[in-house]
């Protein structure tokens, strides 16, 4: 039987103490793109996101807005929602962690915990970071603070542990059983040694304040909101019913996309939670690096953070989105410059791209009847025009399985300038007159290469591909990845819509020479 082609993608749940920033529009943005990528390739989707609403720093959030914590996250967890319009997200559930459905979830997990005889009681003292929402030992502080640079401060209270520290080894055999558990590859490395290092029991409920999950059976103890937080994963499929139609199709989840600074808490305590419960680990967490701004740290008390909702309406959805994948090798930190984003859109989008699609297309308009045109005999020059096209499925579909969004779009674009050299070389306006039968062929044979870029760039430019497979008077059922290739070639003869500009260029011009 073949094996059914499905894929559960999550992002992190947001904290609900701030509103969205680019680093947060990030973080979905891949996911979506994978997910977007996934679905025109046959699988079956389940893409997740939400917002992490509960603990301390959530709490006093809301103490400081002056608001119960109930309305306070009602309202944040809203600018959230907002931001998958905004950025056009195609994710198929949104999970709050202030529902019932996730409250329940979490407690079961916990009696699966207790049962198992992983957690015991006792009681912590020690540092908390509030902003991070993590213990630390003393040794891991530096100069007074987290390693994070947060701010501690001391914990006494009676507290909950997870016996962390008998599954040190069951997580290094999970490692070496599972080398692509954790991505990029360093990270991998920096996971291992962690872990090698020795393992604390950890602190997993609290009792000095109250907006949490009630620990069952001890009303006194809310849940640490990381292990209430991790848990929305499976939340979403339905846990602890586990024998339902999502939870059997979906879990283990396919992937976990989270930012470098939550790796530990996703490839440690959540394997390792999920494992001392009886459920499956996932299969991979990618840690993806963190975005600065014209040189600097993104954050609240510089009031430097950059507000997608601002870019898109500054530079467009789709160039947002492009640049974001494009401009920084996925894994590593990037820096955000309004120069570097007006480059991509009008280098790589407008000039690259969206002139190859224009001048094809009006040329198609113009000279071919507004229709499909007619092909001869290939030549070497089409069929080497062709190739690379045909190809770049394989190609990119080998990138996104790494979550290299760059080497992908490397590889879409050798294929547009490939395409724009192949107008220049055989000049198909010059043929009008001269060999019209030859015009005909190479505006086929560039029809044909469009087509395969306009499918394939569905993924991170929607709306504009959605332009573009118009423009080719695609039907819906004609943009899936099972069209690619030259035996679902666009018949001649069939009729093509008017053409119209799909990638503008940044119009204040000015701007774009200063940087
Ligand atoms: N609530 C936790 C996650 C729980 S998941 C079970 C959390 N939330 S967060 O809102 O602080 O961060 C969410 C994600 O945004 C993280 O993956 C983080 O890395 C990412 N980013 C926040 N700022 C960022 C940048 N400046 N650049 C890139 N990503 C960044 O952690």
């Amino acid at each position: 039987m073949a094996v059914p082609k499905r894929y559960y993608i999550t992002t992190p749940i947001y904290y609900v103490n701030d509103v969205p920033h680019i680093g947060h529009a990030y973080t979905t943005l891949a996911c979506d793109v994978l997910a977007r990528f996934m679905r025109l390739d046959g699988y079956d989707v389940r893409f997740l996101t939400g917002t992490d609403e509960h603990g301390q720093k959530v709490e006093k959030a809301a103490g400081a807005a002056g608001i119960a914590p109930q309305a306070f996250t009602d309202r944040v967890s809203q600018n959230f929602r907002d931001l998958a319009k905004v950025m056009n997200y195609s994710n198929d559930d949104f999970i709050r962690t202030t529902e019932l459905r996730h409250t329940k979830a979490c407690q079961a997990i916990w009696k699966a915990l207790l049962d198992a005889g992983d957690i015991y009681l006792g009681s912590y003292a020690g540092w908390y970071a509030v902003r991070d929402e993590a213990f630390y030992a003393e040794s891991e502080l530096v100069e007074g603070k987290a390693p994070t640079g947060a701010d501690v401060e001391w914990v006494e209270e009676p507290s909950y542990f997870f016996k962390l520290s008998a599954w040190q080894d069951r997580l290094l055999q999970f490692y070496e059983r599972n080398p692509d558990f954790v991505a990029p590859r360093s990270r991998r490395n920096e996971v291992i040694s962690f872990v090698k290092g020795g393992l604390q029991d950890l602190s997993v409920s609290r009792t000095t304040f109250k907006w949490g999950v009630p620990v069952p059976g001890a009303p006194a103890h809310i849940m640490y909101v990381w292990l209430d937080a991790l848990t929305n994963y499976i939340t979403s499929v339905g846990y602890p019913d586990t024998k339902n139609d999502l939870y059997s199709k979906f879990w283990p989840a396919n992937l976990h996309m989270v930012g470098k600074d939550i790796l530990r808490f996703h490839a440690v305590y959540w394997p390792a939670f999920l494992m001392a419960a009886g459920l499956e680990p996932p299969r991979r967490v990618f840690a993806h690096g963190w975005w600065t701004s014209e040189g600097q740290k993104i954050s609240k008390s510089l009031g430097n953070a950059i507000m997608p909702a601002d870019l898109v309406q500054t530079y467009g959805i789709d160039q947002v989105r492009y640049f974001l994948l494009r401009e920084v090798p996925f894994g590593q930190d990037g820096d955000f410059s309004r120069a570097a984003m007006i480059r991509r859109m009008n280098t790589d989008l407008a000039n690259d791209f969206g002139n190859l699609v224009q001048r094809v297309l009006t040329q198609v308009n113009r000279n071919c009847d507004s229709a499909v045109p007619e092909h001869g005999e290939y030549t070497a020059a089409d069929l080497a025009m062709l190739k690379p096209a045909h190809e770049l499925v394989d190609r990119m579909r080998a990138q996104f399985r790494e979550q290299a969004f760059h080497l992908a779009l490397d590889a879409m674009w050798e294929v547009v300038s490939l395409a724009n050299r192949y107008v220049d070389a055989h000049a198909p306006w010059a043929l009008r007159k001269t060999d019209p039968a030859r015009m005909a062929t190479v505006l086929h044979v560039l029809v044909e290469v469009i087509r395969h870029l306009g499918i394939l760039a569905q993924p991170v430019t929607p709306d504009a591909a959605a332009r573009v497979l118009d423009q080719l008077g695609l039907g819906p059922d004609e943009r899936g990845f099972d069209r690619l290739g030259i035996a679902h070639a666009l018949a001649p003869g069939r009729p093509m819509p008017k053409p119209a500009p799909v990638f503008p260029r940044y119009a204040g011009e000015g701007e774009a020479a200063k940087g």
